[in-house]
């Protein structure tokens, strides 16, 4: 299986009700290394940057107030086949569709507010990846 790296974000509801370690807990405890992380309170360009191939949709406006409503916690994961399996442990984006155990069937209500953003895709995570970190501030293990 590929070494791959994926983006994520905790959002500012999962922040804001102090869930931050057991989301990692999450990452750490399904082989997912943190090589990356910050916490960031995101400006209005900067979260409409992070989302800008989603400018059209109505939920737009309310998508991006909510990213800068409060602090996020920005980070690079890594690991065998880290772009799916984050997605896994996430679950569907709709928390009312998310599997049981997931990260937003425990911890979101609304689809509008989620706890957790992860790429999509290898292709989406390198430009996600890049928008927040520069390749000196990764640290991926060496033992
Ligand atoms: S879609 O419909 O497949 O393009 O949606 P998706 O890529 O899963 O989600 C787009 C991001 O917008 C957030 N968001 C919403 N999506 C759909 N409907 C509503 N009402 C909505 N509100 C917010 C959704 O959580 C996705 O954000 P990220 O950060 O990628 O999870």
């Amino acid at each position: 299986m590929a070494v791959e790296r994926t983006l994520s974000i905790i959002k500012p509801d999962a922040v804001a009700k102090n869930v931050i370690g057991k989301i990692y807990k999450r990452f750490e405890k399904a082989g997912l290394n943190i090589v990356g992380s910050r916490m960031i309170h995101l400006s209005q360009e900067k979260a409409e940057g992070f989302y800008a191939e989603h400018k059209e949709r109505p939920f737009f406006p309310d998508l991006v107030a909510f990213m800068t409503s409060g602090p996020v916690v920005v980070s690079v994961l890594e690991g065998d086949n880290a772009v799916v399996l984050h997605r896994e442990l996430m679950g569907a984006t709709n928390p009312a569709e998310a599997a049981p155990g997931t990260i937003r069937a425990d911890f979101a209500q609304t689809i509008d507010e989620n706890a957790v953003h992860g790429s999509d895709s290898p292709t989406s995570a390198a430009r996600e990846i890049a928008y927040f970190f520069d390749e000196a501030e990764l640290c991926p293990r060496t033992r």
